[in-house]
This record gives structure tokens, sequence and C-alpha cells, in this order.
């Protein structure tokens, strides 16, 4: 490993980023209609704006939200991926994106990761969502993003108006203006400036959540951990250590499988590293190379609640499992939609302090087959929460 060091922010790395969290989590959907709806109606994204370019006659991807964010979940036509060289080979995640602290560690990681061979996919800047990117591809083909400055959406949840998204340029001329600046120079240009979009969201409300009314018996907290199958898991975990700057916190190894965990802050792990061949063992769907994506609820009174109304629904919902295969998350359900992707829901995960050491297995809490009503707490219980704003 290099031994170069690099300038963030005043305080020297062995790479020109830090990732600050998990933003948000693309999948390459066979039926986009469905699958957004799945995810949609039954979690409770919003939908914040279509992806349909100028003449094309229907959406080829939808960005979701549960918060401020521009988007958490975003699902793209398959289309757009199956004449590509990974898609076939079940990586079916359009992208894994973790947020950085500035515009600079952006750029900078572009030339980072051209400097050490890295294939890059795009550098620049997305819209709908207005975030500066460099994606990056892992060993299997997993496109991981580094964003900075990704739109935020308030209290009227609607997403920027269109004259935003003509920008003359995508590439990033550093230093680039404030977005004060370009919203005072859209502004000028644009007087009649049209509103953004807003989605309908007309389900009742009907489930009381610490004493407010939604439409869904829980509310999201944020996104993360993914889980993925590999082909290497050494070579993957090498990749992410070296050049993303993930820690190990964990390895398991279940009935012969190793599973590495990886954290970038905190939080026990942000990325699950399991071999294939785990896949077939566990009879889990073989179009995809996601294990799952975590989405993390308000509460475990939250989770139990979102169990019981998504097999209402008649979600597919397992609570199977072996807990095991989650180091740092106790109780967890496993939601699938008609692509084969799976939603981990879960109500916290173990959190590592300076130390950088996970609590030791036998002080974890012992996961039940019949879940409690309720749990005791931990010395890490409701401590990572970052919900800002109101549940909905
Ligand atoms: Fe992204």
């Amino acid at each position: 490993m290099s031994s170069k060091r690099y300038d963030v922010g005043g305080v020297m790395l062995p790479r020109p980023f830090h990732i600050q969290r998990l933003g948000h989590i693309g999948l390459s959907q066979a039926d986009l209609e469905a699958c957004t709806d799945f995810w949609v109606d039954n979690l409770g994204f919003r939908k914040t704006d279509a992806l349909q370019p100028p003449g094309v006659p229907r959406p080829l991807g939808w960005f979701t939200t549960y918060g401020a964010d521009h988007h958490a979940l975003v699902h793209i036509d398959a289309l757009l991926e199956q004449g590509g060289p990974h898609y076939g080979r079940g990586v079916t995640v359009n992208q894994i994106s973790f947020q950085v602290g500035t515009l600079k560690e952006v750029a900078d990681a572009n030339a980072y990761f051209k400097e050490n061979g890295i294939e890059t996919w795009r550098y620049g800047r997305d819209f709908p969502g207005s975030n500066w990117a460099v994606y990056a591809y892992d060993p299997d083909g997993f496109r991981v993003e580094l964003f900075y400055g990704i739109e935020q959406i308030g209290w009227d949840r609607r997403s920027k108006p269109a004259p935003f998204y003509a920008m003359p340029d995508y590439t990033p001329h550093l230093p680039e203006r404030a977005e004060l600046s370009e919203i005072k120079a859209v502004e000028a240009a644009n007087p009649d400036m049209a509103k953004g979009f807003r989605p309908a969201e007309d389900a009742p409300f009907e489930c009381e959540v610490g004493g407010v009314m939604l439409q869904r018996p829980f509310a999201i907290n944020r996104m993360g951990p993914v889980h993925l199958f590999v082909e290497d898991v050494e070579r993957s975990e090498a990749f992410y250590t070296q050049h993303f700057g993930l820690s190990r916190t964990e390895v398991v190894t279940w009935k012969g499988h190793r599973a590495v965990f990886l954290r970038h802050g905190n939080d026990h792990h942000a990325i699950g590293l399991f071999p294939a061949a785990l896949r077939e063992a566990l009879e889990l769907d073989q179009r995809t190379k996601l294990f799952s994506f975590g989405i993390e609820l308000g509460s475990y009174q939250q989770l139990k609640d979102a169990v019981a109304w998504l097999r209402a629904r008649g979600a597919n919902v397992s609570t199977d499992l072996p807990s095991e295969l989650r180091p740092g998350i106790d109780y967890a359900a496993f939601v699938r939609d008609p692509s084969g992707h799976t939603a981990m829901l879960y109500c916290g995960i173990e959190q590592v302090g300076w130390d950088g050491k996970p609590r030791p297995p036998e002080q974890r809490r012992k996961v039940q087959h019949t879940w409690p009503a309720t749990l005791d707490a931990m010395s890490d219980t409701y401590v990572s929460l970052s919900r800002q704003g109101p549940m909905a």
C-alpha cells in the first residue's frame, strides 16, 4: 500500500477524501414501475423526480427519498444496464453512494482513482439531485459513488424546478460557486420558474407513531448497511479498505462461509461482503448479488409494527435469516421486491467507539425466534438516530 498522504481539511489521510455516511442506493429494476411502486407503497419512500430525458416517452428511472435528501433509493430501468458487462452477472445494483464532506474531495478522489488504476464510470454533476459525484467500479462491478452536495428538499416537499437542470457544463471547475449563488442566477434568468415535482402521497393517515398520525406504522431513519455477494471476499475487502478507507470491524464464519464487515464511522458496518456460494446455501434469489440493503426504522416498536403491517398487505417478509450473518444488528426483517431485491429492516446498529473494537459476540443481545414485546436497553441504544425533521 502506498505511503502517500493527502491533506483533507488540514488532516493528513491515506486517501484524498473521507466517507461521512452512506447516502443512497440505486437498484436496476427489471420491472421499473412495479418495483418503484413496491417500495413507495409499502415502505413509504416518496418520489422526488423521474429520470426522463427530453424526447423519451416514459420514465427510465425514479428518484425516491424518506427525508430531506433528494434521493435515498433510486430505481433505474434495467434496460439501461442490460448491455453492460456486469448486470448479467447479478450486479443489479446501480450504485452504492457515500457522502464526502467537500467538492474538493470528489475532484481529488477522481484523480486518485485514475492514479491508482481504478476504473471509473462517471465524474461530474448529477441531475436531478444536483450532487457532484465520481463513481468507481469495485472488483465485482458494483458502482461505488462518492458525492457532495445533494439537493435538500424542504417543508413543501417540492424538488428543484426544471430550470435548475439546464446547467451548461456538468464537469466541475474548482472553485465552483455556492448553491446560493446558483439559486440567485437561476431565479434571475427564469422569473416565471414553475414549481418542482411533488408526489401525490394520498394514502390515508391511519397509523399513530409516537404521537403523530402517519400513513404507515413506522418511519425511516436512514439507509444502510449494504450486504453484497462477491466473487472473492478478500479481493473486495482489500479494495474497500485500501481505496475507500473502510476498516474491518469483524469476520464471521458461518457453516464454512467467511464474511467480512467493514465500517467508515461508528456504525458496526456499512458494507458486508459475503461469498457468492452462500447465496445458493441460503436459497436466496439467484438473479441478484445484492444480499440486502439496510433500512433503519425509528424504534423496535416500529420494526414490529412494520412486519405485521407489511405481512397484512401481502408483502414477502422473512424473519428467519440467521442472525449470525448480521453482526451488530439483532432483530431484523427482510422484505423482497418483485425484482428480487431485498431490504433488511432493523432498528439500530451496534456503535464502535474510538478504540475500533466491536462488542464481544457473547455480550450481544440474543435474537429470540419469537420476538419479545420489549427489549432491555444496551449501552448504544438510541445513540445513532439521525432524523432531524418530522417523521412525515
Ligand atoms: Fe448517486
